[in-house]
């Protein structure tokens, strides 16, 4: 059979990975798409029940620190392209044990770089290559009310060992462009939420504490500001970029849809009341506001015009309507929430793939 576009996609089993290799099996039939993930606790091969079997899909199980496993798959597989999103993501969890963070995100990163350059600088191949590192608005900071958008050019200023593992991980990228001539493209994104989000973050979690009239933990006063983008409009966002991007550049991807987060939080209860059929504000009282986040960012906000502008990327799905979809999918999936809640898909993988269950 005659070689095909070959493309690693790490932490296909995550959240937002879920929707990228679902995206590009379905609407690329002619690439060969690998899925490299650990199946940390974020990891769950269910997000791809209806993928698996597509003859363009294979997983691997493995660690992207891995550097000799990466060499490997490279020459063995002809990797000609990378989407790297494997990645420790919760803010919260960094700030418990950041060092986790610093593996994955910074020594996981350089393993991929060191690896894809070391192949494609003894390789040849009719396709073209490219490195898409995935990364997050975070890495910039926090805004005070009313100053403008982070844009491409922004100074770095992370604040969590999460976006400071992150921002690292983006200099490191950029490094290899510059002193090897990796192609790579960076992409910052804004905070995410739709199906397959692990119920850890805001949105997940509210839904799934409202569903089972638990106490809704909203920090500080709920003041903090984010700028909301549905996945899906992320994975089209780095399809986009992935193919039509310029090398070396890097890309923010936002919603340019800020809300507070009290506010997402009475929306989410209103809408998830209304859809489980209660009287409205019979959720109401689960509001609990709880001790802040350490170092918690006050606002974020993207200005996505230069994605906009070079490679026509607008977002499809309005918020009130993505949102009521995202409540009314979780409580269609039912066994998925109780899959992950339980961790019984931990175990299950587990014994199918002996290892790294942490
Ligand atoms: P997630 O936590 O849901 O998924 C991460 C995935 O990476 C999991 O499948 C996990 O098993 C895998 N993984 C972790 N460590 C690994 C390792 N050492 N080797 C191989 N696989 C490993 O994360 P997410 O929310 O889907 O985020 C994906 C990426 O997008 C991350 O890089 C994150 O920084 C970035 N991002 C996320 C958001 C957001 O709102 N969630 C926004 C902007 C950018
Ligand atoms: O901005 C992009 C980032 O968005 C990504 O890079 C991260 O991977 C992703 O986790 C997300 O980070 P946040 O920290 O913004 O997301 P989280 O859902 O954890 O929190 C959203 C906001 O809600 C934040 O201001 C903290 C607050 N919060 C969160 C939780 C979990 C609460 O008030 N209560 C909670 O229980």
């Amino acid at each position: 059979m005659a070689k095909r576009r070959t493309i690693l996609i790490t932490g296909g089993a995550g959240f937002i990975g879920s929707h990228v290799v679902r995206r590009f099996v379905r609407m690329y039939p002619d690439y060969h798409i690998i899925n490299l993930d650990k199946l940390t606790y974020a990891g769950n091969l269910e997000n791809l029940k209806d993928v698996e079997k597509e003859p363009n899909y294979q997983f691997v199980h493995g660690d992207i620190c891995d550097l000799e496993m990466l060499r490997g798959l490279f020459a063995d597989e002809g990797v000609d392209g990378v989407i790297h999103l494997a990645a420790e993501s919760h803010v919260d969890r960094s700030i418990r044990d950041p060092f986790v963070f610093a593996q994955t995100n910074v020594l996981g990163t350089l393993a991929l770089l060191q690896a894809a350059r070391e192949y494609w600088e003894n390789s040849e191949s009719n396709f073209p290559r490219r490195f898409h590192h995935v990364s997050t608005d975070e890495v910039y900071g926090a805004l005070q009310p009313g100053e403008a958008a982070f844009c491409e050019t922004t100074r770095y200023n992370p604040h969590s060992p999460y976006s400071a593992s992150k921002a690292s991980s983006d200099h490191f990228v950029r490094a290899y462009h510059d002193t090897y001539g990796l192609p790579v493209v960076i992409t910052n994104c804004s905070n995410n939420y739709g199906p397959y989000q692990f119920p850890e973050k805001l949105i997940p979690l509210c839904i799934h504490n409202i569903c089972e009239g638990n106490p809704l933990p909203v920090y500080g006063k709920g003041e903090n500001i984010r700028d909301w983008l549905h996945v899906e409009d992320h994975a089209a966002a780095i399809d986009e970029v992935f193919h039509r991007g310029k090398d070396g550049e890097s890309y923010n991807i936002g919603g340019i849809n800020e809300w507070k987060n009290i506010d997402v939080v009475k929306l989410l209860v209103r809408i998830t009341d209304e859809l489980l059929g209660r009287p409205v504000g019979t959720s109401d009282a689960l509001i609990t506001f709880v001790k802040d986040r350490a170092g918690h960012d006050l606002r974020y906000a993207i200005d996505a015009e230069k994605l906009r502008t070079e490679l026509g990327w607008e977002p499809s799905h309005t918020f009130e309507s993505g949102l009521r979809e995202t409540v009314q999918w979780y409580l269609t999936h039912e066994e998925w929430v109780q899959h992950v809640t339980s961790g019984a898909y931990e175990s299950y993988y587990a014994s199918m793939y002996d290892s790294s269950k942490k």
